[in-house]
């Protein structure tokens, strides 16, 4: 299985970052009864950003729920070390893993390390860090994510810089590797970030922090289709 095979040509992919953590899979349930298919979760640890926010223990709770339905669980692993947690996120039920290049000494080393635990791969990287960083394993990963906040929180606003940066790395990456764009992302940009080469959209508050979930992940799937 793989990123080709689990995804339309664009995903708006639901950030559980922003749900309501008391309510967290009854609002997986109706997302996916609204279409909702690749659940994006981040690992913050606490160390790579200040607050330490969802782990595998949590994936290890909602794969059961997303998997019986066909959907996917796409882990966004804010953490010092990728390494560590790579293979404790597989044994829980993720099906990708995206590492940032700020964390890792040896990307090379860290894509195979997923490849053996069997789950798909990603690379991201902070708003400061030259995209062409990603150059070592731009032709290894399904996914590159492009980060457009500075990672840590849900409810930012996108830095601007990131539409040009968006254009920067869908050039860099191989045809096949997703692009994917997290932060700050809802009704009044969704287009022009698709625009710019996104095809993986995902939003935490813009979902989460509406009155009606569902409706707004209706509407932002209405703007890129
Ligand atoms: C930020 C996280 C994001 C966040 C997105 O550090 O990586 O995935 O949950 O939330 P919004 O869409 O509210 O910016
Ligand atoms: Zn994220």
């Amino acid at each position: 299985m793989s990123w080709a095979q689990w995804t339309r040509e664009v995903e708006v992919e639901p950030s559980i970052y922003a749900a309501d953590f008391c309510r967290l899979g009854s609002q997986v349930e109706a997302l996916m009864d609204e279409g909702a298919r690749v659940f994006h979760v981040d690992v913050g640890d606490g160390h790579f950003i200040p607050p330490v926010t969802i782990g595998s223990v949590v994936v290890e709770a909602l794969a059961p729920l997303v998997h019986q339905r066909e959907g996917r669980l796409d882990c966004h692993l804010m953490v010092t070390n990728p390494d560590e947690q790579i293979p404790l996120m597989a044994a829980a039920g993720a099906d990708s893993v995206t590492f940032h290049i700020e964390a890792s000494p040896d990307p090379v080393a860290t894509v195979a390390l997923a490849r053996r635990e069997g789950v798909g791969v990603g690379v991201t990287l902070n708003p400061d860090t030259a995209v062409t960083a990603l150059g070592p394993v731009a032709g290894l990963v399904d996914l590159a994510l492009l980060m457009s906040v500075v990672p840590g929180y849900s409810g930012q606003r996108l830095l601007p810089e990131s539409i040009a940066r968006l254009r920067e790395l869908r050039e860099l990456v191989a045809p096949t590797c997703r692009v994917q764009v997290d932060g700050g992302i809802g009704a009044d940009n969704i287009a022009a970030v698709q625009e710019a080469g996104a095809q993986l959209i995902v939003a935490g508050s813009a979902i989460f922090g509406a009155a009606d979930p569902s409706g707004a992940y209706g509407e932002l799937v209405d703007l890129v289709h």
